[in-house]
């Protein structure tokens, strides 16, 4: 596990070799600065490869950086991240069962509040209603620990804003426009290309702390994934954000993300729901479709005409609507 707090050699070599770019930068220059060996600095050059940046090295000359890393190091994150709460404190870990079950844990901890917990790939990754999440290296599965004063009648509007801020996100940094889809789905061309999982802990009827769970399939291989899902599952299909060889770094997108969904919570707290709820209507491809609902109490059929200000569908049917606060729904008409 690496994070943003420890202090290791690690980001300090990327640092000074980044400052040095155009040139090769000694060994011995690098292991004066850093009060290490010469062997310990060659350590951690071959440790920085392994994580993914191109580092030249020659003999009797030192060392040069080619290219950054495509990994979700955190002191890469951290580098020019604008929030004040949210990556306050960052984990990243190679493999993990789940990040969502890690920032489950450290809700027990004190002054987590807006950790990010970010792996390469999961293990038992977690997807909405129980469902398993493919996470292979190439995507960007984090959670975000938050510990809001707020109401429980306003966890809804958690999906809300986390979907909208990884659309904001996506067409800011890489100039393509998600579409988002009832409750939390962001489409690319009708498939799915990210989800959100909330996991909500309660204390006397108010949110007590609250794990945002993001999967974003930026660079994967959909086809295989699709094919990995359970067919009961693939209610429709998935996509990816940047093709294998295609440009594009991840880091930028996900620094966005954090910022859009900071500034989207504070105004969660300043009370501009309104502003919110109009943005998710305008980008989302839910409203004005004839849907089917799959809910815990049955099926719903109905035309999606708008959600409320707490987030919930709204469904008309010969006149009559219906509240939908949770659940699946497929679109007649695709
Ligand atoms: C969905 O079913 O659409 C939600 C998927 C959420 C997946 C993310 S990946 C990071 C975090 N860790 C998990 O185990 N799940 C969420």
């Amino acid at each position: 596990m690496y994070t943003s707090f420890d202090e290791t050699p690690l980001d300090k070599i990327i640092t000074l070799l980044k400052s040095h770019q155009s040139e090769f930068l000694s060994g011995e220059k690098l292991s004066k600065s850093l009060n290490l060996s010469r062997a310990a600095v060659w350590k951690n050059i071959k440790k920085l490869q392994s994580l993914g940046y191109k580092i030249e090295s020659k003999q009797r000359t030192g060392y040069k950086l080619h290219f950054g890393t495509n990994f979700l190091l955190p002191w890469e994150i951290s580098d020019g991240l604008q929030t004040d709460i949210i990556g306050r404190k960052i984990y990243y870990f190679d493999t993990i069962d789940s990040t969502q079950n890690f920032a489950l844990k450290l809700s027990q901890k004190p002054h987590e509040n807006g950790s990010v917990v970010i792996a390469k790939r999961q293990t038992k990754g977690r997807g909405r209603l129980n469902r398993k999440w493919v996470s292979p290296k190439g995507g960007i599965w984090l959670s975000i620990l938050l510990r809001p004063n707020f109401e429980l009648s306003q966890t809804s509007l958690f999906p809300m804003i986390t979907s909208l801020a990884v659309s904001i996100a996506i067409e800011k940094i890489l100039k393509i426009k998600p579409e988002l889809k009832w409750p939390n789905d962001v489409t690319l061309k009708g498939k799915k290309v990210a989800g959100i999982l909330i996991d909500v802990a309660i204390e006397s009827n108010k949110i007590d702390y609250l794990v945002i769970g993001v999967g974003i399939n930026f660079r994967i291989q959909s086809e295989k994934i699709s094919r990995l899902v359970k067919r009961s599952h693939r209610r429709y299909g998935i996509t990816t954000l940047v093709k294998e060889k295609q440009d594009g770094n991840p880091v930028e997108l996900v620094q966005q993300f954090l910022l859009e969904l900071e500034q989207m919570y504070n105004k969660v707290i300043s009370n501009s729901v309104e502003e919110i709820r109009k943005e998710w209507i305008r980008r989302s491809s839910t409203i004005g479709k004839n849907v089917t609902a799959i809910t815990t109490t049955g099926v719903l059929k109905g035309k999606a005409i708008g959600i409320d200000e707490t987030g919930a569908l709204l469904l008309s049917n010969r006149g009559k609507i219906q509240r939908l606060l949770a659940g699946d729904i497929t679109y007649k008409n695709p």
